[in-house]
């Protein structure tokens, strides 16, 4: 029970050392939730010690859970009223992606749902895809192209060709169809998000995902940069702050008629535009241009369109580059990404 007397919600986020659960269970907290998350290893200080201090915000219980292992997640979802499913299999560099990817994206996703059928007390589930689910397609040569909830990227030509990132947007494809007909088959109301590269400060301490990637371009690391030109061969980087992004999640949790598919963008950029933001706002770093080799674009020729989630009545709060990079330089900085 509450301060005020009215029984708290409950809700699971898989995955609480990770970039975006940290902040999915701040804000949860925050909002008054009773929060229960899982990590593959409770005794590893260095990824969870966040989690130690978000539990000074509100009721946060931690739970060990692995994707790789069925009936793992039955404790923390047990009494959920909602699942945040945001722990993934993300290891791009991976020498087994068919294996460490996608068998694993799309067994443990299942894995949870499963745990979710179990607890019988789930309104809902929130599944964390990419928008790597819609922007992969051969066809969009040229520009001027408008990208929503209907389009898919392309399993065939991804698994045919096996280049550069293929295996992510073929899990990300994948999980979320049987997802939908795991959750059609067991009465499931299930709905999916697809974020964008996602910027900005979370709790977590340790990230590997998308900060290195956005801040790259003032690290000079080559390897995260490598993730942001990938973007951009699908024709644009598009970005979200993570403190929009969970509360587009909190938003499609809440909302009973929301339904489906839900892309959340709220910048199309490029790699060149960014760079130039960069070195005319931080001028107390320098930009690398070494890295600005190649075809880079100097407009999108693909844009990801988050009308749907905006019909729906979400606002987005961080519209602009100043927004998605103000907290994250000093968050670099905090992370060892950026010099003071
Ligand atoms: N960041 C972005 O720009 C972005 C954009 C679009 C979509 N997404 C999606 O958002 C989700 C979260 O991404 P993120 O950026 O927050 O990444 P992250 O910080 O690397 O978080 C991934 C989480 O998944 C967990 N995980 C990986 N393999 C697991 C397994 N076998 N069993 C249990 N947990 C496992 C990780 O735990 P360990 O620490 O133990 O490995 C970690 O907690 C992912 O589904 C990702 O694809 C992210």
């Amino acid at each position: 029970m509450s301060a005020g007397g009215e029984t708290k919600k409950t809700a699971c986020v898989t995955g609480g050392n990770g970039y975006i659960a940290s902040s999915l269970i701040k804000m949860l907290l925050d909002k008054g939730y009773a929060v229960k998350t899982t990590v593959r290893n409770p005794d590893d200080m260095a990824k969870n010690s966040h989690l130690k201090d978000l539990q000074a915000l509100g009721p946060l219980e931690v739970f060990r859970a692995d994707l790789d292992d069925e009936g793992s997640f039955d404790d923390a979802i047990a009494g959920c009223d909602y699942a945040f499913l945001v722990a993934a299999p993300v290891n791009l560099a991976s020498e087994n992606p068919e294996k460490e990817l996608i068998e694993l994206g799309v067994q443990g996703t299942l894995n949870v749902m499963r745990s979710c059928v179990k607890a019988g007390t789930v309104k809902r589930v929130i599944l964390t895809s990419s928008a790597g689910s819609v922007i992969v397609r051969p066809d969009l040569q040229g520009g001027g192209h408008v990208l929503d909830e209907e389009s898919w990227s392309d399993v065939d030509f991804l698994t045919g060709a096996k280049s550069g990132l293929w295996a992510y947007p073929v899990s990300k494809v994948l999980l979320e169809k049987e997802a939908s007909r795991f959750a059609a088959e067991h009465g499931i109301s299930l709905v999916t998000v697809l974020p964008v590269v996602t910027a900005g400060a979370a709790p977590a301490r340790q990230i590997h995902t998308s900060v290195p990637g956005c801040l790259s371009l003032l690290s000079g690391d080559e390897a995260a940069f490598g993730a942001l030109r990938a973007m951009e061969a699908s024709g644009v980087v598009a970005l979200v702050h993570v403190d929009d992004l969970c509360r587009a999640e909190v938003f499609v949790a809440e909302e009973d008629t929301a339904a489906g598919r839900y892309l959340c963008c709220a910048v199309n950029t490029t790699v060149r535009e960014i760079a130039r933001f960069l070195s005319e706002n931080y001028p107390q770093y320098t930009v690398n241009t070494s890295l600005l080799t190649g075809d880079l674009l100097e407009k999108p020729r693909v844009s990801l369109s988050s009308a749907k989630l905006v019909r729906e009545g979400f606002e987005y709060k961080y519209k602009t580059l100043d927004g998605m990079y103000d907290d994250m330089i000093d968050y670099g900085k905090a992370l060892g990404i950026l010099s003071n």
